[in-house]
């Protein structure tokens, strides 16, 4: 069985200070929650002053993005090697880096396979844009998203799986939960075809997309859905700790 692991993934939002006192505000709410494995991904410049305010404690840390190559002539970017003295998990492939920047289904694949070999967890994000879905090939299209991130991957241990509707990301229009298991399933079977039945069986499949503390455990019920990837409704202590502790209640 897969743990329950919750992700609150902060985007380019929060000063270092104000990341700071974010975290302090979340922490005694979310080690409350031991039935759940929280984890926290702040902007990069924030991560090493994060990554002391949750050393002694079991919240999780993780990086928004990476480069594939190890060091070199590339501005701006930063590498696994450089992460992985920092944090355990890493986001890669998110829909706004593969839309926003461009983001090719190859780079992602190089990006897992980096991340890996860094020893850092990668949560491999996949979904379809509105037009794929109401076109009939939202299946195909998160199907080649997975195989193109998982063709350089290493062993399954650690690989966690973010599955989310572009449409549903930020907009306050979730997927139903029936629609979210109906693509979980397809993932976990397009896994099992990768690894095999027991490996597939222990990666983490998340939900992203307009998750919230009243819909989570809507979610968290569904055969194949191991936690959520959370946006927006990460950003405020409260929220987000009420959200760890509703999917808690039903994990
Ligand atoms: P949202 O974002 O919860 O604000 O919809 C989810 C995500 O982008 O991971």
């Amino acid at each position: 069985m897969s743990p329950t692991i919750i992700a609150g993934n902060w985007k380019m939002n929060m000063t270092v200070a104000e990341a700071r006192d974010l975290v302090t505000a979340m922490i005694p709410g979310l080690e409350a929650v031991v039935e759940v494995v929280s984890v926290v991904f702040p902007p990069f410049v924030a991560l090493e002053a994060i990554g002391g305010l949750l050393r002694s404690t079991d919240v999780g840390l993780g990086a928004q993005n990476l480069h594939y190559e190890d060091k070199g002539a590339f501005t701006g970017e930063v590498s696994a090697s450089m992460l992985a003295g920092l944090c355990e998990f890493v986001i890669v492939g998110h829909s706004e880096r593969r839309l926003v920047f461009g983001e090719s289904d190859e780079a992602v694949g190089r990006k897992v396979e980096a991340a890996q070999r860094a020893g850092l967890r990668p949560i491999l994000c996949v979904g379809e844009r509105l037009e794929e879905r109401e076109s009939g090939s939202a299946e195909a299209v998160v199907e080649r998203q997975l195989r193109w991130g998982l063709a350089n991957a290493g062993s399954p241990d650690g690989l966690v799986v973010a599955y989310e509707p572009v449409w549903a990301i930020g907009t306050g229009r979730a997927a139903t939960p029936d629609d979210a298991q109906l693509m979980m399933a397809h993932i976990r079977a397009t896994l099992v075809s990768v690894y095999d039945a027991a490996a597939a069986a222990d990666v983490p499949l998340l939900y992203g997309g307009s998750v919230t503390a009243d819909n989570v455990a809507e979610f968290m019920i569904q055969d194949d859905v191991n936690g959520a990837l959370v946006g927006g409704a990460s950003l405020v202590a409260e929220g987000f700790v009420e959200l760890v502790r509703n999917a808690a209640a039903v994990a």
